[in-house]
């Protein structure tokens, strides 16, 4: 086994930009629609004005503080208490109904008692380094439990040993250069690539198919460092002891779900986010999380005014997206016998459409 452990960064967004842009684009897409199909444009626009209106910074602040202070990986208990708060709370707000529905799904977690290292042999294969189980909590989080190992999942189980090849970012052109112009051969060999460009995922079947027997990732400065930005808590880039999560999975002939434009024939507008993250998750997908709080909040506040919006509006809040967007998925596969689904997706929020097909 081999590794290389350089210092890690995350180039980690605004929150408060994010959700700002998030609610832009959410109210964006909702709104639109009503508009097209209205036939008094004053009242629509006096509401769409009262919408907003009611939006308060500050509430999706306390919010994104309140869903942030513990971990909430998707299938834990921690999670499920977080959906009936959430649930709790969208009652408060006045919807209409707001239910839990439960989804048996594969999730892939860690044996935190047999932990994932990586380690640098000699000659003799004696172990001369490893990396540590464990990432060191940020300051002030010293005493959170239930904070996941780093690792990736869905990724195979072994104990791979092999010379390591630098392979870029694992694309396919990296894959091809290296093969046809450097004349490197990637077979039975541990590539080590640097996270960005494409998805994990598709790093990992790129290494598969180039007959490597083991990845690592690791995020590199270079893409994710911030110029003159301190490290969390100084600041918002990645601690270098920090590591980055997600799965691994390749969903074969899943098709593209960017499927863009969709008809005005929709019975429900669904608007929705993921709550699960691998650990406190304060931008993904809290941020996200924190403005549809907000939204739903707001729309509960005009519903309590006697405002009925023309179209039913269900809001999500998703699990086990950081899984492959799976609650999100059995929920549109149970609800997709009638409906037709298109799934527009911004960086961390899903929305879905419900079109009706009779
Ligand atoms: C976790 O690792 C320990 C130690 O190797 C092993 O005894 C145990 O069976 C593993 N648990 C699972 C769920 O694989
Ligand atoms: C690495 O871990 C292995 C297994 O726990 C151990 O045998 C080895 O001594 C460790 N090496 C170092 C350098 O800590
Ligand atoms: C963690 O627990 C220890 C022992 O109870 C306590 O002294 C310390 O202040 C706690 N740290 C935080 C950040 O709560
Ligand atoms: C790479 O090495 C493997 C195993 O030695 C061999 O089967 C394969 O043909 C090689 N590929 C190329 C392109 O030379
Ligand atoms: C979607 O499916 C769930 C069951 O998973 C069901 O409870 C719900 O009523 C369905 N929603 C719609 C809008 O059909």
């Amino acid at each position: 086994m081999a590794t290389s452990r350089g210092r890690l960064y995350l180039w980690m967004y605004l929150a408060a930009a994010l959700a700002s842009f998030l609610a832009g684009l959410m109210v964006g897409w909702f709104i639109k629609p009503l508009k097209e199909t209205t036939t008094s444009p004053p009242y629509h626009q006096s509401t769409r004005w009262k919408l907003v209106s009611e939006m308060k910074a500050e509430n999706i602040k306390s919010f994104l503080r309140s869903f942030t202070k513990l971990p909430h990986l998707a299938g834990t208990e921690r999670n499920l208490l977080l959906a009936k708060k959430i649930q709790t709370q969208w009652k408060k707000f006045g919807l209409d109904s707001a239910k839990l529905v439960h989804y048996d799904v594969l999730l892939s977690y860690p044996n935190e008692t047999n932990a994932n290292y990586i380690s640098i042999m000699d000659e003799h294969g004696i172990e001369i380094f490893n990396t540590s189980y464990l990432e060191p909590p940020p300051d002030g989080y010293e005493n959170v439990t239930n904070i996941v190992p780093p690792y990736n999942a869905f990724s195979a189980q072994g104990m791979p040993e092999g010379d390591l090849i630098y392979v870029n970012y694992a694309r396919t052109e990296d894959f091809f250069k290296l093969e046809r112009e450097m004349n490197i051969n990637c077979s039975g060999k541990i590539v080590i690539a640097r996270y960005g460009k494409i998805f994990r995922g598709n790093k990992v079947k790129n290494a598969m198919l180039a007959g490597a027997i083991g990845i690592i990732l690791y995020s590199d400065p270079a893409d994710y460092f911030a110029p003159a930005v301190q490290p969390y808590p100084k600041g918002w880039n990645l601690p270098g002891t920090a590591v980055q999560r997600g799965n691994v999975l390749n969903l074969n002939g899943a098709g593209d779900p960017l499927t863009p434009g969709y008809p005005a024939k929709d019975r429900y507008v669904i608007l929705g986010g993921h709550r699960d993250s691998w650990v406190f998750g304060a931008i993904d997908p809290t941020s996200g999380a924190a403005v549809l709080q907000e939204i739903v909040q707001s729309f509960g506040k005009l519903m309590s005014g006697g405002w009925r919006p023309r179209r039913t509006i269900i809001f999500a809040s998703w699990d086990a997206e950081e899984f492959g967007l799976l609650g999100s998925t059995e929920w549109a596969e149970v609800n997709m016998t009638q409906a037709f689904v298109i799934f527009l997706v911004s960086r961390e929020t899903y929305m879905y459409l419900r079109i009706s097909t009779d």
